[in-house]
């Protein structure tokens, strides 16, 4: 016997709007890739909270390090330099540079290292701590590219050209 399977009435254009609405918001809710397009890189990280959490734990991080602190410009600056009011300053800077709502009111990057007399070997330094704090706090690979991105930007206003 032949058998045939059939629809209630309207039921096939009801199939046909549920799969719109699927595909709707697969396209919504999509891979962290589409997202990260629109989304500021400020919010996919959590917002100045997490990003002060991250600063914290970075600049401590560089407090310590030996080979920063080998260079007695960057030491004497430690020593002169509140490090709450350089965590502030480093996450106003971390906000507005990702797209958050902040207004960094500090001075550039070339004027307020200028004196330090950071070379490649402090930069890798910095950036090592930097990669730890990012790990410690689970911030996923594509931001943490991003955030790299960023930070090698101002990279040429920081290290100075004679030690290189
Ligand atoms: C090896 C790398 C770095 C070292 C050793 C370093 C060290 C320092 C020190 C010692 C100060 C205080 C200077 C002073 O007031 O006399 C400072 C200020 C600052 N740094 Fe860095 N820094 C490094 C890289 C960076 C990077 C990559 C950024 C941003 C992406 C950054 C952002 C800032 C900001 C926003 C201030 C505050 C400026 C102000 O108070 O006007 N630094 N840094």
């Amino acid at each position: 016997m032949k058998s045939t399977t059939h629809l209630l009435p309207g039921a096939s254009s009801l199939l046909f709007a549920a799969i719109l609405l699927l595909v709707g918001c697969a396209t919504a809710y999509g891979p962290s890739s589409e997202k990260a397009a629109t989304v500021p890189l400020y919010d996919r990280l959590g917002g100045v909270y997490a990003i002060a959490t991250v600063v914290d734990d970075f600049i401590e991080r560089l407090l310590v390090n030996d080979t920063l602190n080998a260079n007695p410009a960057i030491k004497a600056a430690r020593d002169r330099v509140p490090k709450s009011g350089l965590k502030y300053q480093v996450t106003a800077f971390m906000c507005q540079a990702t797209g958050g709502p902040c207004t960094y009111t500090g001075r550039s990057m070339k004027q307020s290292h200028a004196h330090l007399n950071i070379g490649e070997k402090e930069w890798q330094a910095m950036a090592s701590e930097f990669k730890k704090s990012l790990d410690k706090f689970n911030v996923p690979q594509r931001e943490q590219d991003e955030l790299f991105a960023l930070v090698g930007s101002v990279k040429g206003d920081i290290v100075a050209a004679a030690k290189n």
